[in-house]
């Protein structure tokens, strides 16, 4: 394929993108010549050891810091700034305490320029969709942290990006939270068809969720395995946790992990 016609098959090409940051020591180099891409209505994880430069990408992807050299393309434009219908959802929620759930999901479409004589049946269908209809009008502080990254993950939707990047936006919840959350984004996904750029400690969730994984270095980061994960869809997270292929595919990604190790 031509350069030209895989950036229009994809919605997020990374070409040859290495970044560094200027410390206090010297030159920090954080990604190393990466290539990859996420086309449309694909669902790609990104695993890694800590600190070897996952967010660093997505920031880069969301325009927030630049490469320093190699190119970075969503849909077929180079990326300087954030670009236009890139959802990016954090790790932390960032909602804001002052606003109600119904205010906070608001943000979104605002953002998105939705005209406000849509934004109740809007709000309504978000939260029905994220099982919050009850709590319309609460406050971020009068919900428990999964509840909140519903909300998150709502405002982001509301927002309709075409490309969704999330850095281990369900890190810090409890199994079962991790798991309905996983579920809720599953079938907004199997709905929707946005792409997914998604990254995770977690290789079971890793594996439950993606089309496609994709296993990196320590710092700097360098794509060290690329895994297809052919299992079919839609899926149901708890049969599959317990079929051969899921533990394979487990697995083999551990084993690109510790691949530096031996
Ligand atoms: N703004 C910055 N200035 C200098 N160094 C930075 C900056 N942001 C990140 N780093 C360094 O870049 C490296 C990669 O950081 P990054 O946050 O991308 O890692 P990560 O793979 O997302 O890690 P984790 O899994 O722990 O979230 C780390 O060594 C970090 O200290
Ligand atoms: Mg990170």
């Amino acid at each position: 394929m031509t350069a030209a016609a895989e950036a229009e098959a994809s919605r997020i090409l990374l070409d040859n993108v290495s970044i560094s940051y200027e410390t206090d020591h010297g030159r920090l180099q954080v990604v190393d010549r990466v290539s990859l891409t996420v086309d449309k209505a694909e669902f790609v994880v990104l695993v890694g050891p800590s600190g070897c430069g996952k967010s660093t990408i997505l920031r880069a992807i969301a325009g927030l810091n630049a490469a320093e050299s190699g190119s970075i393309t969503v849909d077929g434009r180079r990326v300087n700034g954030p670009p236009e219908h890139i959802g990016f959802m954090f790790q932390k929620d960032t909602l804001l305490p002052w606003q109600t759930v119904r205010e906070n999901i608001e943000v979104g479409l605002a953002l998105a320029g939705v005209s406000p004589s849509l934004w109740t049946k809007r709000v309504a269908e978000l939260l029905a969709l994220l099982r919050l209809s009850e709590f319309r009008d609460a406050y971020p502080a009068q919900l428990s942290g999964g509840m909140r990254h519903r909300v998150s993950l709502g405002r982001m939707l509301a927002y309709e990006p075409a490309v969704m990047l999330m850095d281990e936006p369900f890190g810090a919840l409890d199994f079962q939270t991790k798991a309905v959350m996983g579920r809720e984004l599953l079938r907004i996904w199997e709905a929707e068809r946005r792409s997914i750029l998604f990254v995770t400690h977690d290789i079971e969730e890793a594996v439950a969720l993606a089309d496609r994984i994709i296993v990196f270095s320590p710092r700097p980061a360098r794509i060290l395995a690329e895994h297809r994960i052919a299992l079919p869809r839609p899926r149901n997270l708890r049969a599959l946790r317990a079929s051969t292929d899921f533990t394979g595919y487990t697995r083999a990604i551990w084993e690109a992990l510790g691949s530096e190790e031996e």
